[in-house]
This record gives structure tokens, sequence and C-alpha cells, in this order.
């Protein structure tokens, strides 16, 4: 039976380049299960779009001296152009800044103030009396009040992770110019967060399915308790609120970006053409799953559920399989120090399978983990192109050049012949079983070992040797291997969809693989085969030091 399976994928902010961090985090992982389902031939809608609002876009349209607007356009186009480039398959990446958007966040708004969730209350608000003005929570700094990180933000402490209020640091001081703010009194909506912590308590018990981490943090924060939270802010780029008097303020950021999911399904629905067509992603029995890194966490198992919950009518999130921290080269990625690795930057120069292939059997899904360019090199070469690419290119090339460019006939199969076919269907039901479940690593893993086992058969039989005695036997063995490489082509798809749609046409098939869905089209007897080419190169080795040398300059 077909499955309905919403993707809700984390919307990057954009005043900013996207980094591997990101990528290996939130963006590829996602892409990785969409396309698994599609294949599956399930209903499949994957939504993001680039967060414009708050004080990540405020803070460097002000350093570049610019409109907020013209940061978040700018880098809302670069964002389009690395999904196409890394064959991130949105069905649509959208914005925050739509008329769309603000009307659905501004329904939610309205909805849950009918509904009593959320309320009036004057709260002290930090003011700057050096800048003159309010102080957004990420423009406060102090001492968190849990760790006692003199690093932490007004918004979240980056050292423990929790979500913090600007009045819960302690020493706080203007993140501008240093001077410990003053509070001032200001009307503000908050959000009745405590209310529903039982409700989530009690939900996320029920959630045994998700990651550890994941399940760990937000039973442990939970037990602690939740206060309640404003959404609205003293600032004038974002969602207006919509309530009179409130003309000077707006939406807190985190407040209406989580409601882009909804927002984009909505939009996604009126470019179809029927505009109710996201219920069926949202209610009944659709499973949503919401792809993020780690420090998003709170915000997507309590913080959003509960606005559903208090909302009604739609599905709360069925899995948020968050991912730890990626680092670089051995050390804590930092933007601000240019200690990362800029994805644009990488696709001027690499082709995007490769990092795909990194970036997937090394995803930081049950622990940090690092990117190197000598692993990604390694890696390249010894696995992409002498495991899997040197596999294919043999067969195909000696197949092409000696049974006139067709897949050979096969006559009875042997018992390791068939045993390796057998084997090729086995790991393709264990695969099948982990992307379902999100282990994206395993998952990679089974289809690389079956390559292996590929290249041991191939050594046993040697078609190479064995065609001067006996065609037939040759004709086997290439024969089974290049129902092994089907198999590959099909299993590796979610992660290296471009060599895996190359692959589909060497073989000779038309169409598209994903059309072909998850059981793989078998090759023919017969079947005509394009002219080999290899599907990945090597990588020269001394472009590591070249690559890591530019971390942590300036640009
Ligand atoms: N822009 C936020 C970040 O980059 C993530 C927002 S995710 C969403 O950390 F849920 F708000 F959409
Ligand atoms: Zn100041």
């Amino acid at each position: 039976m077909s499955e309905t399976i919403l993707v809700a994928v984390a919307w990057p902010y954009a005043n900013g380049s996207l980094h591997l961090g990101q990528i290996a985090g939130a963006y590829l992982p996602p892409d990785i299960f969409a396309r698994y389902h599609r294949m599956k031939g399930n209903q499949v809608l994957m939504v993001s779009g680039s967060d414009q609002h708050g004080t990540p876009i405020t803070i460097k349209a002000e350093q570049e001296g610019k409109e907020p607007k013209e940061i978040a356009d700018r880098y809302h186009r670069e964002f389009l152009d690395s999904w196409q480039k890394l064959g991130i398959s949105f069905d649509l990446f959208t914005s925050t800044e739509t008329a769309n958007h603000a009307k659905v966040a501004q329904d939610m708004f309205l909805t849950l103030l009918d509904k009593g969730y959320v309320y009036r209350s004057t709260v002290s608000q930090a003011y700057c009396p050096q800048c003159r003005r309010f102080l957004p929570d990420r423009y406060i700094e102090g001492t968190c009040p849990h760790c006692g990180f003199t690093g932490a933000r007004g918004d979240q402490c980056d050292n423990c992770g929790r979500p913090l209020n600007p009045a819960e640091l302690t020493e706080p001081r203007c993140r501008l110019c240093g001077t410990p703010p003053q509070f001032r009194d200001s009307e503000h909506f908050f959000f009745k967060l405590s209310e529903f912590r039982d409700r989530l308590l009690d939900w996320v018990r029920q959630q045994t399915h998700w990651r550890q981490n994941v399940l760990n943090f937000t039973q442990r924060y939970l037990e602690e308790g939740l206060i309640d939270r404003a959404i609205t802010r003293d600032i004038d780029w974002g969602v207006p609120v919509p309530v009179a008097g409130f003309e000077n303020k707006r939406l807190y950021v985190w407040f209406e970006a989580v409601i882009g999911y909804l927002s984009a399904s909505k939009e996604w629905a009126m470019s179809t053409g029927d505009s109710e067509r996201w219920r069926r992603f949202w209610q009944d029995e659709a499973k949503s799953y919401y792809f993020i890194g780690k420090d998003n966490i709170p915000f997507h198992t309590m913080i959003w559920p509960a606005m559903l919950m208090g909302y009604g009518g739609l599905n709360l999130p069925y899995d948020v399989p968050a991912n730890e921290f990626l680092t670089i080269e051995g050390r804590k990625l930092s933007s601000s120090r240019n200690w990362a690795v800029w994805l644009p930057d990488y696709l001027s120069r690499y082709d995007p399978d490769p990092l795909r292939y990194l970036l997937s059997v090394n995803m930081p899904e049950t622990g940090d983990t690092d990117f190197s360019w000598r692993e990604l090199i390694r890696r390249n070469n010894d696995e992409l192109v002498a495991t899997y690419g040197n596999l294919v290119h043999r067969v195909l090339t000696f197949t092409y050049r000696n049974f006139d460019g067709c897949v050979p006939t096969p006559g009875a199969l042997d018992t390791s012949s068939q045993s390796l076919i057998e084997k090729a269907r086995e790991s393709m039901t264990t695969e099948d079983g982990l992307l379902s479940r999100c282990q994206f690593r395993l998952a990679i893993g089974s289809a690389m070992q079956l390559a292996q086992e590929a290249n041991r058969y191939l050594e046993e039989k040697s078609p190479w040797k064995a065609v001067k005695e006996s065609r037939q036997a040759a004709a086997d063995s290439l024969y089974v291997a290049i129902v092994v490489i089907a198999y590959l082509k099909t299993m590796l798809y979610p992660f290296l969809p471009f060599s895996s749609e190359k692959l589909h046409q060497l073989l000779g098939f038309d169409g598209s693989l994903e059309a072909d869905g998850w059981q793989p089209r078998l090759p023919s007897p017969g079947q005509r085969l394009l002219p080999p080419e290899p599907l990945f190169s090597k990588l020269d080795e001394k472009l590591a030091d070249e690559e890591a040398g530019r971390l942590g300059k300036y640009i």
C-alpha cells in the first residue's frame, strides 16, 4: 500500500552561503529519504524555504549597509542554485517573505489567540541606552543560567542547547557595543507553552522510534518544565502582528518560521491547481519527518508540536531525525572564523556525487563526525572509483567489446552466480528497512558491501580469461555482474543520483531511473549498451593540502 510522506526540511537563514555542516545535518538526509520514497511509489512532498526574517538577517544587513530584503534575496537565489547543483530535490523551496506565508502564519497566530493559547503581557524588553534601540534576543550576550557558559545569546545557549529569554541571562551586554542593556516596558504576545507540557510529555514518551539523542534531550527538557514564550518582537522586519496597536512589532522569527512547513505545503498545493491537496500530507494517515540539525531540536519536538496541538486538526511530527554536528578537519565549524567548507565553493570545483557519498558514509547520525579533504579524496578514489566505479567500468567495457555492445545471453547459472543474485536481493531488502528508519549510514554501507561482493565474484570468474576457453562461461558471469550493477544503481540512487542516472543510460535503459521504481528493471539479454564511460574520476591527493589551506583564511 502506498504511503504519504511529508519531508519537512529546516529553513536555512538567508544570511550567508550554505556550508557542509548544514548539508550533512539537514539537507542531504531528507533528499536521500525523499528519493527513496518516490522510488517506492509513495506520495512525497518535500518542502522548505529560506528563513528570511530574524536577527541573523538584520545583523548581516547592518554589517553590509543593505536592506534585509536585498541580503535575503541574494542568498535565496544562491540556495536555489546550490540545490540544483547538489541534486537536493525539493518539491518546493520557497521563503518566509511570501504573502502566503504571512497569511498562514497570521492565521495560526489568530487561531491560537482565539483559543486562548496566546495572551498579552507587558514585559521589560532589553534596550541599549548607548545604541538607543530595543535589542532583539540575538543582540544580547551574557552568561547562561543553566550551564554557566559566558558566550550565551539571548535566544539560545550554544553550549547546552537550551532556548533562553534575554532576561534569564546573567551579566547581559549589548552585542553591538558591550553596554549592559536597560529593560523597558513593552506589550507583547505570549504563547502558553507551559500549558502543553503534560500533553507533550505523554506524546513524546510514545515516540519510541525516535533517535535516542532526540528522545532523551526532549524528555529531559520537558521533565524540567516549560515556560511561556514571547512570540512578538520590537522590530520592523518580519511578519506583521495582525492586531491593532501592534503595527511596530513583528511575529518572532521562530514562531513564524516553523509555520513555514505548513505555508509551503499550501503554496505547493496551489501551484498544482488543487489548493486543498496539502491536506493529504497533514491529515489522516500521512507521516511527517522533520530533518534538522541538533540545535533545532526543541523547536521541532516541543514548540511546533505544541502550536499544532493548540491549532488542532493537523498531524504532529512522526519523526524528527536530528543530526549531530560535522567538524571540519578536526575542529568545530565556525562560519565567522571561516572554518567551514562552503557549498557553492565546493560545487564550483567538484562533482556533487563524491560529496554526497562522503557525507552519507560519514553522516553525523549518532555522534559528531569529521569532514576532511583527505578523507573525501581517499573515499572517492578507494571506494567510488576503485570499488564501485571500476566494477561497473570493467564489466561494461569488456562486455561492450566482446559481446557486440549488448547484454550477453546467460545459460544455466551456477551456484555462486545464483547466490550473488540472491545476495543482491537481500542487500536491497536490508537497505530498504534501513532507509525507512532513516539509518542512512548503514543503508549506503549495505549497497557498498554488495559492490565488494560483486568484485570478489568477478575475480573468481575472471571473464576476461574465461572468454578464451568458454564464451558461454564469460557471458554468464558478465550477465550476472550486469544484473548486480542494475541493483546497485537503484540502491545507490537516493545517495548518488547523478551517477545512478548515468549508469541507467549506459546500461541501455530509457526513461528516468526514478520512474522505474525501487524494484530494479533487470537488463534483458541482447539489450543494447551505450559506449561505456567511467562514472567517477580520481582526485589528485595533492588537492587535500591545497583545499585544507583555504580554511580559516579571510576572503
Ligand atoms: N533558520 C533556522 C536555522 O538555520 C532553522 C529554522 S527551521 C524552521 O537554525 F523550523 F524554523 F523552519
Ligand atoms: Zn549597544
